[in-house]
């Protein structure tokens, strides 16, 4: 067999005492045949996994063997417990005769740690729009989880102008091997699998992992649930979670506790919608009630959408349905369970927004309840956006940045800290990265360090 893990090792669901391991094996990455995904034989292979405090696998060894299905395209999700709290641990797999690159994890940090937490937040990686030198730079920081909210993959058709192209079946993606193939495409590029390498991983997902804009159940038809169903089975195949897929739907929504400092409500803004709600009534229980309850220093919204009030002047609309402005009374709901430390990190639009939560945004004088960090996107072209004229209509907004990027935080039991990280372009490799600015918040506000823009 020739080298099967070409798509790269990742760990992600990190608590106090456990990671999960995760690898696909796929010896031809881009193989078309809808039987053989990856290049693979239909038939079960047997994979080695190894766990160990140091990279030379020496001390704390750990090892266990899995099959590797060809119902889940050959990929492998290994829980591993019994670990040590705010830990790094290291891992690879064996298949035959071939090995993996390593890979770096680390476990949640005990319940009751006031340690600083280092977290990052990306999304929205368009393969054809661009190279993905940012995540290069997010795995040398070594992050303690990295946070994707959402547009890991797109299923739309290649576009019209590509920086790389999609190579086979550069056609909108709705059938199981089209969605396969596609994760399969964006996992070659090295950056990306760095990145997973380097640091576990809690990814959510927005629109593009199954269609641009779907709420919910779509419009209800045999072939919108099918398809959905498939593009849940190929996410679950390629991301580093713990829960399969079961009955057409996929557990997404949860959180990640750590120590006193953090609680990560991970949000699901897709599967449970409909033209009343973004997150269903269960969801929105759930989050509330946790949002009461937490006892944590910082509550941190992990969700796609752009959660603040966004006016945009010009021709109506003004506001964008398909974010958070498209449900103000579930939003405010949220705003008003009174979370001290409530922190939203969003992403979808394309560019870097930082604002303040405010109890009603159309009251500037209201109270501050929170602040919004918008992650830019990868990869993905922004959208044409005048932001200082939507900076200037939006007051509790204070920060705009037009290039592509990710965010590096940090939060610890007094204040927490963004630093908006950006790269000058992704239509060609080594782009250097910088950073454009940084803000800080001890929940009752916004200050910034260096932003520029307003
Ligand atoms: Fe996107």
């Amino acid at each position: 067999m020739a080298d099967p893990f070409t798509l790269g090792v990742a760990s992600g669901e990190p608590m106090p005492d456990g990671v999960l391991l995760w690898t696909r094996l796929a010896v031809d990455p881009l193989a078309t045949d809808p039987a053989r995904p990856g290049g693979m034989p239909p038939r079960a292979v047997e994979v080695d996994w190894q766990l160990a405090e140091d990279e030379r696998f020496t001390r704390g060894l750990r090892q266990g063997r899995v099959n590797a299905l060809p119902a889940w395209a050959h990929s492998v999700h290994v829980r591993v417990a019994g670990l040590a709290p705010g830990t790094d641990y290291f891992y690879r797999f064996r298949a035959g005769a071939e090995q993996s690159p390593v890979g770096r994890t680390r476990t949640a940090d005990d319940p009751g740690s006031t340690r600083p937490v280092r977290f990052a937040v990306a999304c929205c990686q368009r393969w054809e729009h661009g190279y993905y030198t940012a995540y290069r730079h997010l795995a040398a920081e070594r992050p303690d989880v990295i946070f994707h909210v959402g547009d890991y993959i797109y299923e739309s058709p290649q576009s019209a102008a590509v920086v790389r192209a999609l190579g086979p079946l550069p056609g909108e993606a709705d059938t199981l091997r089209e969605y396969r193939l596609r994760y399969a495409r964006y996992r070659t590029d090295p950056d990306l699998r760095a990145a997973h390498a380097a640091a576990p991983w809690v990814p959510t997902w927005d629109d593009h992992e199954v269609l641009d804009n779907y709420r919910g159940r779509g419009d209800g038809s045999a072939g919108f649930l099918r398809r959905r169903e498939v593009a849940y089975q190929a996410y679950y195949e390629n991301q580093p979670i713990r829960v399969r897929p079961q009955g057409g739907g996929l557990q997404m929504y949860r959180r990640r506790t750590y120590g006193t400092v953090a609680d990560f409500m991970v949000l699901d803004t897709r599967q449970h919608r409909d033209a009343t709600t973004m997150l269903g009534a269960a969801q929105e229980a759930w989050l509330l009630d946790r949002l009461r309850g937490s006892p944590v220093r910082w509550r941190v919204l992990v969700q796609p959408l752009f959660f603040a009030r966004r006016f945009v002047p010009g021709p109506a609309p003004n506001l964008r349905t398909d974010a958070w402005d498209g449900h103000p009374a579930e939003r405010a709901r949220i705003l008003a369970a009174g979370a001290p430390g409530l922190v939203v990190v969003s992403g979808d639009v394309h560019n870097a927004w930082a604002g303040e939560l405010k109890a009603d945004f159309l009251d500037p004088g209201s109270a501050t309840v929170g602040a919004e960090f918008v992650c830019s996107s990868i990869s993905s072209r922004p959208p044409a956006t005048d932001g200082p004229a939507v900076l200037a209509a939006n007051p509790h907004l204070e920060f705009f940045d037009g290039r592509r990027g990710y965010l590096s935080c940090v939060a610890d039991p007094g204040e927490l800290r963004v630093a908006f990280r950006a790269v000058d372009f992704v239509d060609r490799r080594d782009a250097p990265v910088r950073t454009v600015a940084e803000f800080r918040t001890d929940g009752s506000g916004l200050t910034s360090e260096n932003a520029s823009s307003k």
